[in-house]
């Protein structure tokens, strides 16, 4: 397994390109398995994750390429409807081919995700949903078997907004018979990059991207033809945070700053400057951070995908910070990790105390989950002295090249391959 060394404590100057949102590409690729025919999907990230999914969609039959950012998909012969468990346990985004089989072929077998390193994450909003849509659900041997003549339209109130099964859903209605309403829909950037993408297949959506969706089934869908994803919300947060504990000065290009006000608005207040222009987002850090305050909640919320990031910053930063996760039940892998570089924080059930220090000291450290391991590189490079990441195959499911993108801003940062 690889890692990564930093030497912490360089001023990071430059640019850096924001690739595709891992988390709108995902259920974007599963879209393909709603018709056959050759789909073509642009501005697709070079990551872990959609490696997976791209062997997952290969094992049901689909032909599936990646090459410089373009992922082709040919979904005409798709033989097996089943999503095992050695794919699903590496990527619970598998979930996401669930409504679009049973939307289309009437059935679908998929290994039931279990937990995982950041929580339980449960799937019964999606199977309920479906289950209202007249799919029959039934549990064998660690699996769910979800069966269907067709869909029919339905009106679904989730308990609590659910990112992926708002997107399996709104696919799986997609086809359905009739009219699908979603409510309390999860409201993330991107559900409605799926949506446009779903719209420009033929589907008929309305309100995706806020907390009503409607859907008209329609009887079939064209391919997906050039259909290029938003930039990453979490890569460019990530590298702002980046950018603010190492008094860095960077651009961001191709980023969309309008998907991160909750982030932009609550950095300002800890003393990061932000410019926006037609060439990017230039973000600068300050001398010293000053500490605040941040609660997790669903978009447009402040995002818990860069609640690991954030407390990386206010390890460093003047005062005290409370960390509030309120998405999911265990997501302070990291702690610990920070800890041994030298971080003062306290756990008291969903609550982190964050006291700032004046410096981190770069440590051998081990990263827990994708999230984890990106606020572990944040608190690298603000480090003094050397560390170690061991396990960043985490970081490489969800971030596209961040070790060359890293160099480029004068980072030293050095990948150490175990083969
Ligand atoms: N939940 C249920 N029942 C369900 C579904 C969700 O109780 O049927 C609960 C979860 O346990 C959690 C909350 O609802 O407490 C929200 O979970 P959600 O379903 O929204 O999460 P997800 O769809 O599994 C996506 C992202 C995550 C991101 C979360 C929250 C993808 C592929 N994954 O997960 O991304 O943290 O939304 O924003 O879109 C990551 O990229 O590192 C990552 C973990």
């Amino acid at each position: 397994m690889d890692s990564l060394k930093i030497k912490g404590g360089r001023p990071l100057k430059g640019e850096v390109e924001i690739s595709g949102a891992k988390n709108a590409a995902l259920p974007i690729m599963t879209a393909a398995l709603l018709t056959g025919g050759t789909h073509t999907l642009c501005r697709i990230p070079n990551l872990r994750d959609i490696a997976t999914m791209g062997r997952l969609l290969a094992h049901m039959g689909a032909e599936y390429r990646f090459e410089n950012g373009t992922v082709t998909l040919e979904t005409s012969r798709i033989g097996t409807r089943e999503a095992p468990y050695d794919l699903v346990k590496t990527m619970r985004a598998s979930v996401l081919v669930l409504g679009p089989l049973v939307a289309r072929f009437g059935d679908a077998w998929v290994s039931l995700p279990g937990g995982c390193a950041i929580g339980a994450r449960p799937i019964n909003l999606h199977l309920m949903g479906l289950e209202k849509m007249g799919a029959k659900i039934t549990l064998e041997s660690g699996y769910v078997h979800a069966k269907a003549n067709r869909l029919k339209g339905t009106r679904i109130c989730f308990d609590m907004p659910t990112v992926t099964g708002t997107e399996n859903l709104m696919m799986a209605a997609c086809l359905a018979k009739g009219t699908t309403i979603l409510e309390n829909a999860a409201r993330e950037p991107e559900i409605a990059d799926l949506a446009q993408c779903l719209a420009a297949m033929g589907a008929k959506i309305q309100g995706a991207g806020g907390s009503i969706i409607e859907i008209q089934g329609v009887d079939s869908l064209k391919p997906i033809d050039r259909y290029a994803v938003t930039p990453d919300r979490i890569e460019t947060g990530t590298f702002m945070a980046i950018a603010a504990v190492c008094g860095g000065d960077l651009l961001l290009k191709g980023c969309r700053p309008d998907h991160l006000d909750a982030v932009i608005a609550k950095m300002r207040d800890t003393g990061v400057d932000f410019h926006e222009s037609k060439k990017g987002l230039r973000v600068v850090g300050p001398r010293r951070l000053v500490a605040k305050d941040i609660k997790t909640a669903p978009y447009p919320g402040f995002p818990t995908d860069m609640q690991a990031q954030f407390m990386a910053m206010m390890t460093v930063a003047k005062g005290t910070s409370i960390i509030k996760e309120t998405i999911f039940e265990n997501r302070y892998m990291h702690v610990a990790e920070l800890q041994r570089m030298g971080a003062d924080i306290s756990i008291d059930g969903g609550n982190a105390t964050v006291r700032g220090v004046d410096k981190l000291k770069g440590a051998p450290i081990m990263a827990t989950d994708l999230r984890a391991s990106a606020s572990l590189v944040v608190a690298a490079l603000c480090a003094k002295g050397e560390s170690v990441i061991h396990r960043i195959y985490h970081l490489d499911r969800g971030y596209d090249h961040m070790d060359e993108k890293l160099r480029r801003i004068g980072a030293q940062v050095e990948r150490i391959s175990s083969s």
